[in-house]
C-alpha cells in the first residue's frame, strides 16, 4: 500500500475537494510510491484565498525575521539531506551523487536567500528640491504562483520560493506531477520552520487543472515557472493578456565548444557529464558539442567509447552512473528524436535502449553519440532532453560561435581551450546566460544570476544577486520636509 497525501493549504492538509488522486512512480521499477491529490480550479480558489489572507500579516512581519525561517528550513534540510536525496532518487531517477547535489543547491539556497532579509537594499539619492528626501525601496508583489519542473525538484522550488518568502510574498506551489514527493518534503520542511499558515500553499494536481487556474487567477500577481518551451510559452500569453509579471526559464541546446589546443581528456570528462549526467534531463545538459575539425575524430572516439562504459542502473546503486528517464513519454521523445538522428549523423554510441533484466522495467535508454551531424540538423538544434548528444565539427572559433549563437535558445555554453585571447573572445561572444571556460555546461551555483537569453526566457534572473527581482516591486517614496508646496521640474528650473 502506497502513503497518501494530501495538499497543503492555509496550515492544514487537505485532500482535493473532488476526493480524485494520482499516483508517483519509482522512473527505474515503475513501483507505485504514493498516492496525492489530483487537485483542480476550486482546491486552487482555496490556495489563492489563504495566500491573499496571509499576505496581510506576512508583508508586515520584519525581513529578518521571515529569513529567520527560511534559514531554519536551511538546518533542517541539512540534517536531512541523505534522507532527501534518497527520496529524489527513488522518485526521478538521477543517481545519489547528483541528488545530493540538488538538496544542496537547495542548502545553499537558503543560506544566501535568509541573508538577503538582513539586506533588501534599497537605494537613496538626492531631490532635486531643497528639505526632500527620496529613497526607493524594494516591496512585496502579493500572491505568487510558483509552477516547477521534476528535474530539479528541490533546487528550482528553493530557488524561487526562498526569495519570495523573504521579500514578503506569500505562494502558491504547483509542483511538477512526476515529483510530489519532493514537493511535499519541501513545504512540510517550511511547516516544521514556523512558516505561519498560509504563507505557502502546495496544490498538487495537473497543468490544465492546477496551473492554468492559477496562472489565470486574478488574486495571483506574478508567476514563476521552470519547464518545457511549450508550456512557458503558453503562460506568457495568458499572463501578456492578463498584464501579469512573469519569470521564465525553458529550454536549452547547450554546446560545449572543443578547440584543437584544448585538453582533450579534460574535454571528455567534462562532456561525458554535462551529456549524460541527470540523463541528460537538465535545462543545461549539453546535447551539442562543436569540435574543431582537425580533433573531431579523436574527441568523438574518446565521448563514445565513453558513453558506451557507462553503467546503467537504479540510481540508489553506488555502481550506476546513469539513472532512467523520469517517464515514458521522455524515451518516446528520445526515442523519436534517434530515429530522426539515424539520417543525420554517424551513430557511434547507444541508440536503444537495454534490453536486459532489470533494466527493461525502467525508463532506461543508452547514452547515445551521433557524430558528423551538420550545424542545422534537427538533433543538433531541437532540446531532446535525454542523452543524445550531437557532434558538430567547425573550422574554428568564429564559427563556433556563429553555431552556438544560431539556437533559438541561449543557456549556457562551454568552451575548451589552451588560448586565453581565445577563452576571452569566447566570454564575450557567446550569446548565453552562462559561460564556462574549460569546464560542461552544467554546474551552475546559487550565489551567481541563472536564467538563459533568447528563447530560454524572457529575460529575467533567477537566484544570485538578483533572486530578489522576480518577487519584488520597486517603490519610489519622497519625503517633503519644507512644510511648503515644491514643484518638481518647475520651481527649481
Ligand atoms: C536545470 O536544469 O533546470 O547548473 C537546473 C546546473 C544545476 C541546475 C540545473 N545547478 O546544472
Amino acid at each position: 500500500m502506497s502513503e497518501k497525501f494530501a495538499n497543503y493549504v492555509g496550515g492544514r492538509w487537505v485532500p482535493a475537494r473532488s476526493g480524485k488522486t494520482f499516483f508517483n512512480h519509482n522512473p527505474a521499477s515503475g513501483e507505485v510510491l504514493g498516492e496525492y491529490p489530483a487537485s483542480g480550479p476550486d482546491d486552487v480558489n482555496d490556495a489563492v484565498a489563504a495566500a491573499r489572507a496571509a499576505y496581510a500579516t506576512w508583508r508586515l512581519t520584519p525581513a529578518p525575521r521571515r529569513a529567520e525561517i527560511v534559514f531554519r528550513a536551511g538546518e533542517i534540510i541539512r540534517a536531512r539531506k541523505e534522507e532527501l536525496a534518497r527520496a529524489m532518487t527513488r522518485e526521478m531517477g538521477k543517481i545519489l551523487i547528483e541528488t545530493r547535489g540538488d538538496v544542496q543547491e537547495g542548502i545553499d539556497m537558503a543560506y544566501l536567500a535568509a541573508g538577503e532579509g538582513r539586506r533588501m537594499y534599497g537605494v537613496t539619492t538626492p531631490s532635486e528640491m531643497p528639505n526632500k528626501w527620496a529613497m526607493s525601496v524594494r516591496a512585496p508583489i502579493g500572491v505568487v504562483g510558483v509552477v516547477t519542473p521534476w528535474n530539479f525538484p528541490f533546487a528550482i522550488p528553493s530557488w524561487k520560493l526562498m526569495p519570495a518568502l523573504v521579500a514578503g510574498n506569500t505562494a502558491v506551489f504547483k509542483p511538477a506531477g512526476d515529483t510530489p514527493e519532493m514537493a511535499w518534503h519541501f513545504v512540510r520542511i517550511f511547516e516544521e520552520a514556523g512558516l505561519p499558515g498560509g504563507v505557502l500553499n502546495l496544490v498538487f494536481g495537473s497543468g490544465s487543472q492546477v496551473g492554468a487556474p492559477l496562472v489565470e487567477h486574478p488574486h495571483v500577481q506574478a508567476l514563476s515557472f521552470t519547464g518545457s518551451t511549450e508550456v512557458g510559452l503558453g503562460i506568457n500569453a495568458i499572463a501578456g493578456r492578463l498584464g501579469k509579471r512573469v519569470t521564465l526559464e525553458m529550454g536549452g541546446k547547450n554546446a560545449i565548444i572543443v578547440m584543437e589546443d584544448a585538453d582533450l581528456e579534460l574535454a571528455t570528462d567534462a562532456i561525458v557529464w554535462s551529456a549524460f549526467g541527470t540523463t541528460g534531463q537538465r535545462c543545461t545538459a549539453c546535447s551539442r558539442v562543436l569540435v574543431h575539425e582537425r580533433v573531431h575524430d579523436a574527441l568523438a572516439q574518446r565521448v563514445a567509447a565513453r558513453a558506451q562504459k557507462l553503467k546503467l542502473g537504479d540510481g540508489l546503486e553506488p555502481a550506476t552512473e546513469v539513472g532512467p528517464l523520469v517517464n515514458a513519454n521522455q524515451v518516446g521523445t528520445v526515442e523519436k528524436y534517434v530515429a530522426i538522428g539515424r539520417g543525420e549523423g554517424t551513430l557511434a554510441a547507444g541508440g536503444e535502449r537495454p534490453a536486459d533484466g532489470a533494466l527493461a522495467r525502467g525508463h532506461f535508454y543508452k547514452p547515445t553519440v551521433f557524430t558528423g551531424v551538420k550545424a542545422g540538423a534537427r538533433i543538433a538544434v531541437e532540446e531532446i532532453f535525454g542523452p543524445v548528444l550531437a557532434f558538430v565539427k567547425v573550422r574554428d572559433l568564429a564559427e563556433a560561435v556563429e553555431v552556438n549563437n544560431a539556437s533559438s535558445y541561449g543557456l549556457s555554453s562551454a568552451i575548451f581551450t589552451a588560448d586565453v585571447n581565445r577563452a576571452f573572445a569566447a566570454m564575450r561572444d557567446l550569446d548565453t546566460g552562462i559561460v564556462y571556460v574549460n569546464h560542461g555546461t552544467t554546474g551552475a551555483e546559487t550565489h551567481l544570476p541563472f536564467g538563459g537569453t533568447r528563447g530560454t526566457g524572457n529575460g529575467h534572473r533567477e537566484a544570485g544577486h538578483t533572486m530578489l527581482d522576480p518577487f519584488t516591486e520597486w517603490k519610489s517614496i519622497y519625503v517633503d520636509f519644507s512644510g511648503r508646496l515644491q514643484r518638481a521640474q518647475i520651481d527649481n528650473a
